[in-house]
């Protein structure tokens, strides 16, 4: 026997006795296999080091809701995702702390679980990673990662909903981002007529929007970058929005480096369009009739144009169809969303 099987063996010998008592208290905590997702949607894929509990995903609720965690007291993540905006700002850019307007478009947050990178550039990895920007952005929330650590645990109410999250009442800033995460991972969107449509009802979709599916898979090729569950490649592209304007945000290029990357940004989902308007990574489309209007000319001209863009001609009844077909894609599941009724005190 070589001693590589034997080695293989102990190992594994070692891992199923030291299974049981290496599981902290943490991964204690009443866990459950998580949320039933809306028709449409995979199971939501939690991560082993935050898997889902009732408990955590409600502490990271009230984290998200409470202002108390930015610098002025009242930015909170709801303050720019907007609950009854689909998790997406109102405004086409953000406003912090400081009164001053950020860059970019705070996107929706809903089906963020299966996000394979965050923001419009992709620079966070996770949602738990992503955290650390908007809150200790000057311009955002305007913390440090103690100084937000210090706030919550002066609040007394916030220690009984970390023991029901984690198993003891330390509060720390992995913590804080975990039960923010967890939370995060709930805010989903399925079941929409298209889901329907897909599972076998032949009849949730009608007449207009089956013709506008069909331009969006055919001649719009829509579906070369907002394809699956969630109607995006989860790559970047340029589309060239932005672009015709003096310093253009670089977008992906900004963390690449690369020239190719100039004015790439990530393809966002399309379900729910019509809860979130403004529209693209600065927000400057107003209303879907001219994000079409864009892609029928083609995408906004620059030198690193996708080359998958080319102009179309859009009539008004394709137009209308695209736009029924688009309304298909509104669905449910973030709705059930309501804001605590208190914060701890
Ligand atoms: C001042 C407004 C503001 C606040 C407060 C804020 N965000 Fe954001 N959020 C934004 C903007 C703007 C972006 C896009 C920034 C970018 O892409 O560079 C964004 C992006 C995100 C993304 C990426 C989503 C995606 O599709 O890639 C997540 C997740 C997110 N925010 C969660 C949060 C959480 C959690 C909080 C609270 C801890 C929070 N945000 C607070 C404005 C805000
Ligand atoms: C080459 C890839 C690509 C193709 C093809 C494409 N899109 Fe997009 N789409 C994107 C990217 C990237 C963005 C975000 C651009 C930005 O913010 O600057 C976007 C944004 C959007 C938005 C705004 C969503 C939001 O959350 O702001 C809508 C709506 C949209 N596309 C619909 C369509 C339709 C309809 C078609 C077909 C006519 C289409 N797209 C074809 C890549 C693509």
């Amino acid at each position: 026997m070589s001693s590589g099987l034997i080695h293989g063996r102990v190992t594994l010998f070692l891992l199923l006795v030291l299974l049981p008592i290496s599981l902290a208290p943490e991964a204690m905590a009443q866990q459950s296999a998580g949320p039933t997702v809306p028709l449409g949607l995979p199971p939501i894929p939690w991560p082993e080091d935050n898997p889902y509990s009732p408990a955590r995903a409600e502490l990271g609720k009230i984290l998200f809701f409470d202002g108390r965690l930015s610098a002025n007291g009242v930015v909170s993540c709801a303050f720019c995702h907007e609950p009854a905006h689909a998790f997406a700002a109102t405004l086409p850019l953000s406003i912090g702390v400081d009164g001053k307007f950020g860059t970019r478009h705070a996107m929706t947050l809903i089906n963020r679980a299966w996000g394979k990178s965050q923001f419009w550039d992709g620079r966070a990895p996770t949602v738990e990673a992503q955290i650390l920007s908007p809150l200790t952005n000057p311009d955002e929330m305007g913390m440090t990662t103690d100084g937000a650590v210090l706030k919550i645990r002066s609040i007394k109410g916030y220690a009984p909903l970390f023991t029901a999250a984690f198993g003891d009442s330390t509060i720390t800033y992995d913590r804080i981002t975990k039960a923010i995460a967890n939370f995060e991972r709930t805010i989903v969107s399925g079941n929409s007529a298209y889901d329907r449509y897909l599972a076998g009802d032949k009849s949730a979709l009608t007449k207009q929007q089956k013709d506008g599916l069909d331009f969006f898979n055919k001649k719009g090729e829509c579906a070369e970058c907002h394809a699956g569950h969630n109607f995006t490649t989860e790559k970047f592209a340029n589309i060239g929005v932005g672009m015709d304007r003096p310093n253009p945000d670089p977008g992906l290029a900004g963390i690449t480096k690369k020239r190719s990357d100039f004015g790439k940004f990530k393809v966002p989902t399309l379900r729910d369009l019509t809860a979130r308007a403004p529209y693209m990574h600065d927000g400057s489309v107003k209303t879907l009739s001219a994000v079409l209007d864009l892609y029928a000319k083609g995408g906004e001209p620059n030198p690193h144009l996708d080359t998958r863009l080319s102009p179309f001609y859009l009539d008004e009844e394709t137009k209308r169809a695209l736009l029924a077909f688009l309304d298909s894609l509104n669905g449910e599941g973030w709705q059930k969303i309501t804001p605590p009724s208190t914060l701890p005190h």
